[in-house]
């Protein structure tokens, strides 16, 4: 059985990450979605409202299972028998940082390769950063997330502003 493992923080998730999410499903037999659990980025969305509303949106994607994980990448995708990384590049402004994160899992593990999808062309600008940034202002962002997670962001917002 081959078995992905598609990682990040998903703070929310956004079209961008449904997409390769899809788009993995078909390629692996079991694509595990590891939310990161020890995020210093303080996410704006706790561990299990990031769990659940991944879990929500992928509900009718029989083989993918969201799953969180702290420490380090390489011990989570071992806990699953698997061998494979999944990344989404989006633009030339990924390289340095994707090049980064997959060679230093490759210096950890080298039984486990990291692979890239490449971004649809309408979600190369597309970021969870972009996303909030656009919310925070009451701005349109019904084409970067679904509509459950853009009401759960202008709730969040509504919220700290009280
Ligand atoms: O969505 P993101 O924030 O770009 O995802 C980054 C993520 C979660 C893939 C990365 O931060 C990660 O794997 N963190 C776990 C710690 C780890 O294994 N670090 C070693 C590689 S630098």
């Amino acid at each position: 059985m081959k078995i992905g493992v598609y990682p990040g923080s998903f703070d929310p998730v956004t079209n961008g990450h449904l997409d390769i999410i899809q788009r993995s499903a078909k390629i692996f037999d079991k694509l595990i979605v590891g939310v990161l659990n020890n995020n210093h980025k303080k996410p704006m969305f706790t561990i299990d409202e990031r769990v659940m509303l991944l879990e929500k949106l992928t509900n009718d994607m029989d083989n993918v299972i969201v799953d969180t994980f702290s420490g380090l990448l390489v011990d989570f995708v071992e806990s699953y028998n698997a061998n494979v990384i999944i990344r989404g590049f989006r633009a030339v402004s990924d390289f340095e940082y994707e090049i980064q994160l997959a060679q230093t899992n490759y210096n950890l593990n080298d039984n486990i390769e990291t692979i890239f999808l490449v971004t649809r062309n309408e979600y190369s600008f597309l970021s969870s950063s972009i996303v909030k940034e656009v919310a925070r202002y009451k701005g349109d962002i019904s084409n970067m997330v679904p509509p459950l997670i853009a009401d759960y962001l202008y709730n969040k917002f509504n919220e700290q502003e009280v």
